[in-house]
């Protein structure tokens, strides 16, 4: 038994309409009753509003939020917006935004600063490239992610969200780092975090199934995963939840 309650993060990405998501929460509702952990639904931003009819807001989550206050930035969504969605957590960081939207690691924790501010409880997400871990730099890399945020907004905050591993090259590709490389890198990230490290959550995720599930979750310092492609289908995702040890 772990002394964190895990949590199961279903990052949906840019996928789903209306009437699939609909689906997909009714499936998901009839069945959460019986899962051992937390779980989030990280949804598009036009559809928060569908999951505000079926989750709680701590089972909502947006992807990504504006750095900035409520202002000029046209096609932007600020923090008390997803507030006033229903959300109750968002994603900051994931890899996607970093390498296809330039999002440096001082955005990232501006990012996760503006939600805190709103009371949002951020996913913070780290991970490094293939070409940086061939290359020897994992912990540099990973550490130095790490410690923009905690610079800005303090170890504490991190403990009313989550951190997320994600190798880089474990998204979406079906190579999953090892149970034994994943809990070296996530015993070292909570040792990073210092004295309230042993409260905060580290999820990993990185081509996280159904039948890989089991032996990551089992590992003492994976406290749950981000789960992308296979949280499109709601009975894996759920099965994924399911591989949380009891
Ligand atoms: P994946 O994505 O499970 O499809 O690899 C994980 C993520 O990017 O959050």
């Amino acid at each position: 038994m772990k002394s964190r309650r895990s949590l199961v993060a279903a990052n949906w990405k840019m996928n789903g309409l209306r009437a699939a998501n609909g689906a997909w929460l009714k499936e998901f509702g009839a069945r959460k009753g019986a899962l051992a952990c937390d779980v989030v639904v990280c949804a598009p931003y036009v559809y928060l509003d569908q999951l505000r009819h079926a989750l709680s807001r701590d089972e909502i989550s947006a992807q990504d939020v504006s750095s900035h206050e409520p202002g000029a930035y046209t096609g932007d969504i600020a923090a008390e917006m997803l507030k006033d969605a229903g959300c109750g957590w968002v994603i900051v960081g994931h890899s996607e935004r970093r390498q296809q939207h330039g999002e440096t690691d001082a955005i990232v924790a501006a990012k996760a600063e503006r939600a805190l501010q709103t009371g949002l409880r951020p996913i913070v997400c780290i991970g490094e490239t293939l070409q940086q871990r061939e290359a020897g730099q994992t912990h540099a890399v990973l550490s130095s992610q790490l410690a923009a945020v905690l610079d800005r907004v303090g170890a504490e905050a991190l403990s009313s969200g989550a951190l997320a591993y994600e190798p880089v090259w474990a998204i979406g590709t079906g190579r999953t780092a090892t149970p034994e490389q994943a809990q070296e890198v996530h015993a070292a990230l909570r040792a990073q975090i210092g004295s309230t490290g042993d409260s905060v959550r580290i999820l990993y995720g990185g081509s996280v199934k159904p039948g890989n599930a089991p032996e990551l979750f089992a590992q003492p310092d994976i406290d749950g995963g981000l789960i992308g492609g296979a949280s499109l289908v709601a009975a894996d995702f759920l099965a994924i939840c399911a591989a949380v040890p009891k």
